[in-house]
């Protein structure tokens, strides 16, 4: 029996199926571990399952041990562990792609829906009890049917987000380092996808929509540059991670009008929010959402219990990062 430490509170599928097999040490508190709570948790682990939440750098590494075998992350995104510093001792990381694809995608387009066609605002103006009433030419947004949407990183989120919007109508382009497989693009009619530069896509787009991972060559990849180059009249949504844009950029461009509005998921210091956009009624604020269903979120918590458990037998992990 080998001793895995779960840094935070995951569904019962995951802590079920570990604890089929293992001891399992885990966080059971509602508020989130503190840093230092952390370190001592993992203290012995030979293997420990993580929120994005948690820095799993060289510090946390040593807190557990030369004994630890696996980091499972229950994300999609890694940007929270230092994979060197796991390779570099030996520990193998995971995360939990596709399980959450299509509910991330779901959120990214209710973000564009929502933005564009102006419901948050909507919303705001019934629950603050403000008088409205039917007219014409009241809150009118842009229709999405022959617009055309950029995706930005066109890998399995992208492509659902894709999918999501051929339906809608609307004419999609891409940019991304690789020409998207075949597999990936698989039911979208032929033509209704085309690959291009990221500078040709952000001049084009009517929404620029963000499914890249947060890498140091995608930090505030969208810019005072980038939104400058964008439409007046386009829309930017990110469901992806906060720091791939500069808030004080995109604050700038929303006040000078270089933009129309954004649909936000996912912020660069969460929790907190740029107070800049928090003043903007053309912008559409999410408190992390992305994954958030009950089914998804099962579904990571076992992918990454799955994940540990195949290492601590001795097998290669369903979804190893590197
Ligand atoms: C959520 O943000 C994830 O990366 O899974």
């Amino acid at each position: 029996m080998a001793l895995v430490v779960v840094t935070n509170r995951i569904p019962a599928e995951g802590l079920e199926a570990l604890r089929a097999e293992h001891e399992v040490r885990a966080w059971e508190h509602e508020e989130c571990i503190s840093r230092a709570d952390c370190l001592r948790l993992v203290a012995g682990a030979d293997a420990v399952v993580t929120l994005l939440t948690e820095k799993v750098d060289g510090e946390f590494l040593d807190a557990a041990g030369p004994q630890l075998q696996v980091v499972a992350n229950v994300a999609v995104g890694y940007n929270n562990i230092d994979v060197a510093a796991c390779q570099a001792r030996g520990v193998i990381a995971t995360n939990t792609p596709k399980v959450l694809t299509e509910t991330t995608a779901d959120t990214a387009f209710g973000l564009m829906l929502m933005v564009t066609r102006r419901f948050g605002e909507g919303e705001r103006i019934i629950r603050s009890q403000t008088p409205w009433q039917w007219g014409m030419f009241y809150l009118l947004g842009m229709g999405l049917q022959g617009k055309t949407l950029g995706i930005v990183g066109m890998g399995q989120i992208g492509a659902a987000m894709a999918r999501r919007a051929v339906a809608f109508g609307m004419d999609i382009v891409y940019s991304d380092e690789h020409e998207a497989p075949a597999e990936l693009l698989a039911g979208m009619p032929s033509g209704a996808v085309r690959r291009m530069s990221f500078d040709e896509l952000l001049r084009v787009s009517d929404v620029v929509s963000l499914h890249c991972p947060y890498l140091p060559s995608t930090h505030h990849l969208m810019g005072a540059e980038q939104f400058a180059a964008m439409k007046r009249t386009a829309y930017v949504v990110n469901s992806a991670r906060g720091p791939i844009i500069d808030e004080a950029a995109l604050v700038a461009a929303l006040q000078a009008g270089e933009i129309a509005g954004a649909g936000l998921d996912v912020f660069e210091q969460e929790p907190t929010v740029h107070p800049g956009l928090l003043a903007m009624d053309n912008v559409v604020l999410l408190p992390h959402l992305g994954s958030a269903t009950t089914e998804t979120r099962a579904a990571m918590a076992r992918l990454a219990a799955d994940n540990v458990l195949a290492v601590l037998r001795g097998e290669r992990p369903i979804t190893p990062i590197t």
